[in-house]
């Protein structure tokens, strides 16, 4: 039997439809557009940054906040996206994010709005957010132990993360949910606390398998913390019903018959690059039509330069028409982009 490796098949047209959605060459639809704000950063994660921190992009070649939310109208009137996560870098360290939000909630029709965060800052902002059009959250925590936290993270912060996570959902930024990287010889002994943690509080949990994109390229395909493995230790400890999954990339289980349920995004060992219905967008403006492509294609230029919403759309849906089938981690000739994760946006 073939392997799958979730790519899609041959691509089935040579020439670009003339539709006015992100189509692909392998008949995907990109309607999920997440736009990052910032590559910088409050937190220091080990497998994300170097504890000195990266090369910010400069400041002049970031989008302001006029120019993000042009990009993002026609993304939604013109090219047929419905959902918006905003990421970063830390998304809530752009000071202009609640504006940013409210205009996109003008939107007609209006997106669905998310925002992935470590949640520092959310005690403080998680009402304004949601005033200005947030709809939901997703918490990046990889540990419940305080003194791991830091040790992780390289800041002391623990306290917030909880504040932060208690006052979205508070604030009804729901479903709350919570991404987890497991590591091996980091956290990788608290699926079971993790998961025990997120059901008693209504958070939903996600694992995310760690994918090669970190700055330091020193991720390693065998130290990996697999699926297979996080299933089997919570399988330990609680029963696990398996849920459809549609075109999300997260796998869900309902937890001892539910309400409860976990998720594993298994990015690595059961890629879902042939449901994939992402486009990028960094902070200084460049398209990517994969976390995982080596190219990328410059939206600022010409929007600096004067070009019209239709010749916007028309570079994007042409970025998009020539996305690659899949990242291929797992197979040969895989590539790390340039890129890290923290400029990408998660
Ligand atoms: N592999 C998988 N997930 C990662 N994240 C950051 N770097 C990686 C990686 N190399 C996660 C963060 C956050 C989200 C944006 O992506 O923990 O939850
Ligand atoms: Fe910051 Fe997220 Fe990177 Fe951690 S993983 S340093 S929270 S951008």
């Amino acid at each position: 039997m073939p392997v799958d490796l979730g790519l899609p098949a041959v691509p089935n047209a040579t020439r670009r439809p003339d539709t006015p959605e992100l189509v692909d060459r392998f008949g995907r639809v990109a309607t999920d557009l997440r736009v990052s704000l910032t590559d910088r950063c409050n937190l220091r994660c080990t497998y994300c940054m170097p504890a000195e921190g990266l090369d910010w992009l400069p400041g002049g070649d970031l989008l302001s906040d006029a120019e993000l939310t042009r990009l993002i109208r026609i993304a939604v009137t013109a090219l047929g996206v419905t959902d918006i996560r905003f990421t970063g870098g830390e998304p809530t360290l752009r000071r202009g994010l609640e504006g940013i939000i409210e205009a996109t909630a003008a939107l007609d029709p209006r997106p669905r709005i998310s925002m992935t965060t470590n949640a520092i800052g959310l005690a403080r902002r998680a009402r304004s957010l949601r005033a200005a059009g947030l709809d939901r959250v997703n918490v990046s925590l990889d540990t419940l132990d305080p003194a791991r936290f830091t040790e992780l993270t390289r800041r002391d912060r623990f306290a917030d993360v909880l504040a932060g996570l208690a006052a979205a959902r508070e604030a009804g930024l729901e479903p709350v949910k919570v991404n987890t990287v497991l590591m091996r010889g980091v956290n990788d002994d608290e699926a079971v606390p993790l998961l025990r943690f997120c059901l008693a509080h209504g958070y939903r949990l996600r694992f995310i398998e760690q994918m090669p994109l970190d700055p330091q390229h020193g991720w390693d395909r065998g130290e990996m913390v697999t699926a297979e493995e996080i299933l089997a230790r919570l399988s330990a400890e609680y029963d696990l019903t398996p849920q459809a999954r549609g075109a999300a990339p997260a796998e869900r289980w309902l937890v001892d018959g539910g309400p409860g349920d976990v998720g594993v995004i298994a990015s690595v060992t059961r890629p879902f690059c042939a449901a994939c219905d992402r486009t990028r967008l960094t902070a200084d403006g460049a398209l990517r039509s994969c976390l995982f492509a080596t190219g990328e294609t410059d939206l600022r230029a010409p929007l600096r330069g004067g070009a019209s919403d239709e010749e916007l759309a028309g570079v994007w849906r042409g970025a998009m028409w020539a996305k690659a089938a899949g990242h291929g981690i797992d197979g040969g000739g895989f590539t790390q982009p340039d890129r890290p994760m923290s400029s990408i946006g998660g």
